[in-house]
């Protein structure tokens, strides 16, 4: 399989977008990122907020120009950052054909695109521009020097300039430090929406309740099955992140390693992998999409009712109870 291209600063030409008019729709995780970095570099840049927004006042604050949403079809490049479920109400409402120009739109993750969820019309090139990490991580980063890098992909029948104005964009919020990683709409909803629902999200919630509730259904105290559980979980999935899976299983004791050996053969049988190609076909076939759609539709009130099953796990009470650090919501 080919390599895909991964573009540095020198590939990137920031003059492509300067002078342009850029909103950055949304003020949270990813806009206010977004817009920082972007004013930061020299770009013309505001938000877009509903008029009674909770953002706005602290996009106010960070000295952002705030505008209203009807105005972002008056922009050169409107970069979505806005949950997904709220893509195709905003585009239909604010911008399809609303715009007297070509205008580029910028998403911030491939799902509505890749699932064929918008009408688009010829006034708009589509360009994904995806970091790897919270918007949080990209400010920082931005700010160290560092970097974090992203996904960029361009539709098919976007205009030559779309790859430009997306390495241009890449470039100022600081992902050409760390890496532009060429890709398709395609792979990154399918990348995206698998490993956070079988690994990343679903995966490690699931797998960490299972183990402790097993442990104290045997007799631990909780307090004990959570300190042999979640109070550990950061150390090793920052050594898988170090030196991947198998090499923190090569610096772990003898005994963790050959008994966790023999617990994957257990675990990750037929059955399993059958379990994943299941999760995998709910997300490549669209019907994870379709019940997306659906519970936005719903207000959410299937995914809320499975949500406070968890709420009330022992294993949350007792991360509830003993947790240390940070915010557990
Ligand atoms: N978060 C991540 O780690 C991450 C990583 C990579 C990619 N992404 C992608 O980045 C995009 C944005 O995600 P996010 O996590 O940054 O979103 P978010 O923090 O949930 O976005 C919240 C912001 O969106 C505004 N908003 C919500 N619905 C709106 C609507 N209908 N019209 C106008 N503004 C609306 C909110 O305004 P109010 O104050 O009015 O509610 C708020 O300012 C998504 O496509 C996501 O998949 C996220």
């Amino acid at each position: 399989m080919p390599e895909s291209r991964v573009y540095q600063t020198s590939d990137c030409d920031r003059g492509k977008i300067k002078g342009k008019r850029i909103t950055v729709v949304g003020y949270g995780s990813q806009g206010r990122a977004f817009a920082l970095n972007l004013r930061d570099c020299g770009m013309d840049v505001r938000v877009a907020l509903r008029d009674s927004s909770p953002s706005l006042a602290e996009a106010k604050a960070d000295g952002i120009e705030v505008s209203s949403l009807a105005q972002a079809a008056d922009a050169d490049i409107i970069i979505l950052a806005i949950p997904d479920h709220e893509h195709t109400l905003f585009y239909d409402d604010c911008l399809k054909e609303k715009s007297s120009h070509k205008q580029i739109i910028v998403f911030l993750s491939g799902a509505n695109v890749y699932y064929d969820n918008i009408d688009f019309d010829s006034r708009h090139d589509v360009i994904l521009i995806a970091p790897h990490g919270p918007g949080s991580d990209l400010r920082e980063k931005y700010l160290s020097g560092a970097g974090l890098s992203c996904f960029l992909a361009i539709t098919p029948n976007a205009s030559e300039k779309a790859k430009e104005i997306g390495l241009a964009i890449a470039d100022a919020i600081g992902c050409s430090q760390a890496g532009i990683y060429e890709t398709t709409f395609r792979d990154e909803a399918i990348g995206d929406l698998f490993g956070e629902q079988a690994l990343l999200v679903g995966g490690l919630a699931g797998m960490t309740m299972a183990v402790f509730d097993k442990l104290v259904d045997r007799g631990l105290k909780p307090e004990h099955a959570y300190l042999e559980t979640v109070a550990q979980l950061k150390l090793l999935a920052s050594m898988i992140e170090k030196y991947g899976p198998a090499g923190m299983m090569a610096r772990v004791s003898k005994t963790a390693l050959s008994g966790s050996l023999m617990a994957m053969l257990l675990l990750f049988n037929e059955d399993f992998d059958q379990r994943l190609d299941k999760i995998y076909e709910f997300v490549a076939s669209g019907e994870f999409n379709k019940f997306l759609q659906n519970e936005a539709c719903n207000g959410f009130v299937k995914t809320r009712e499975m949500l406070k099953l968890l709420q009330d796990d022992p294993c949350q009470q007792a991360a509830e109870t003993f947790g240390r650090t940070g915010d557990r919501t």
